[in-house]
């Protein structure tokens, strides 16, 4: 038997070996066939003396081999032991529980970065709802094998429903014959009423994969577009970026968070730091807000943009058509291009608020239904309702002291943004039926 033959030979039983142990990397199997065996070795001495020697150069070089991975970014068996011990200690993780390693095993090394990428967040965070965050609008595309079964998943849609969005209340189930939804008509007082869409820039990577430079070079294109919508409806864009003409410092910041104006610094949200999605705080983060208070763009959250129409009042359509007419002009503005997809509707960040990337809210007092001092029983009610329930502060914050909550349809896709104003109206119709039985 030649030298080279018996080495095949020993790596062939060490292989084995080391697959049942479950060490980390097999032999490949151009060497267990005997081809190559000299280029895989690739300059090592290995003596044919006995299996224990050829078996200790091949963990050798394993550990080698880890190391330039690691050098490199690319050793993902962290991540992927990872996703394997969220799926038993958190099977309705969608990222993790839709992982397909046969799928994840096909694709090239930076397909794989970027797949992981996506899935970083509900990596990190085993007790994520949804835990996949697009990098890029092209993902939805580009990873569908993955993305796509957990958008099913999550909007309980069938594969191959594709979002339609629409805007017009004309014939939608539900709607009062008079087309009003009319919050006094269900006994309700007026209330703080709220509509916004998340929208994102078609010529930039999404929030997740921004550059520092990307981030401030998206909020420096909106700056223009808010000079004209400042030239439509005052009021005024508001930077945290350093050294911006339209800089306000930490007091002013503050005291808009608090008049929930501003969003917070999103490095207190793990799902969002661990999506890359808070990176580079403050940089390329800012809101306009126009003369009346009622009209705010936030630039540089969980997506691009976030459009919102806000207001204390009793007609629903109020807010709706607003928001409807404010997103037309800043659409009307030359260059600016919303991401978009013939399948999924308006392309988000965070795939919970594909398609319309619509939340319409109102903030209710149910104290009958927060008695304990939590939202647990208005979320068990709700539920059922289509409704989600949210503390006042936004999501993942408190229900206020008097029994305040944030209500809203949970749907945003595959479902027109006229049926979501009317499923708030119709929910709360229902809520408050409970609240008052409660
Ligand atoms: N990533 C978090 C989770 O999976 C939040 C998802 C929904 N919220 C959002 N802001 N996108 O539980």
């Amino acid at each position: 038997m030649s030298r080279a033959s018996a080495v095949v030979k020993v790596a062939v039983r060490s292989a084995s070996t080391s697959a049942a142990q479950g060490t980390r990397y097999a032999v490949p199997a151009a060497v267990a066939a005997g081809v190559g065996v000299a280029a895989y070795i690739a300059g090592s001495v290995v003596p044919a003396q006995s299996e224990s020697n050829v078996f200790s150069s091949l963990k050798d070089i394993g550990a080698r081999l880890s190391t330039i991975e690691e050098a490199l970014g690319i050793n993902f068996q962290g991540a992927l032991d990872q996703v394997k011990a969220n799926r038993k200690s958190h099977p309705n993780n969608l990222s993790c529980k839709h992982f397909d390693f046969d799928y994840f095993n096909s694709l090239t090394i930076s397909q794989k970065k970027q797949l992981l990428a996506i899935a970083q967040s509900g990596i990190d965070n085993a007790d994520s709802g949804l835990g996949a965050y697009a990098m890029n609008p092209s993902d939805y595309d580009e990873f569908g094998a993955y993305l796509d079964p957990i958008i099913r998943d999550y909007h309980k849609k069938p594969a191959g429903q594709n979002h339609v969005n629409d805007w017009s209340l004309k014939g939608v189930e539900g709607l009062p014959a008079d087309g009003k939804l009319d919050l006094t008509k269900l006994g309700l007082p007026a209330l703080s009423m709220r509509v916004r869409v998340g929208r994102n820039l078609a010529d930039f990577p999404l929030p997740g994969a921004m550059t520092k430079q990307d981030r401030i070079n998206m909020e420096e294109k909106m700056r223009a577009a808010f000079a004209i919508l400042i030239s439509k409806f005052g009021g005024r864009y508001n930077s945290l970026t350093p050294g911006s003409p339209d800089f306000i410092n930490d007091d002013e910041y503050k005291a808009l968070v608090k008049a929930h104006v501003m969003f917070k610094d999103m490095a207190a949200d793990p799902y969002l730091a661990s999506a890359g999605i808070a990176s580079d705080w403050p940089y390329g983060r800012g809101c306009y807000q126009s003369a009346d208070k009622q009209f705010i763009i936030w630039v540089g959250e969980e997506d691009h943009l976030r459009i919102m129409c806000m207001k204390k009042g009793a007609i629903l359509n109020e807010v709706f058509d607003r928001l409807k007419s404010a997103l037309d002009t800043v659409e009307s503005i030359d260059g600016l291009k919303f991401a978009h997809s013939d399948k999924y509707g308006y392309v988000t960040s965070c795939p919970t608020n594909l398609g319309t990337g619509m939340r319409a809210s109102v903030h209710i007092q149910i104290p009958k239904l927060t008695s304990d001092g939590t939202d647990a029983k208005a979320k068990a009610v709700c539920k059922p309702l289509g409704l989600s329930v949210r503390g006042t502060g936004g999501e993942h914050t408190p229900i206020g002291k008097d029994g305040t909550c944030d209500i809203s349809p949970s749907s945003r896709f595959c479902i027109t943004e006229a049926e979501i104003i009317t499923a708030l109206y119709n929910g709360l119709k229902l809520l408050k039926a409970k609240e008052d039985k409660a």
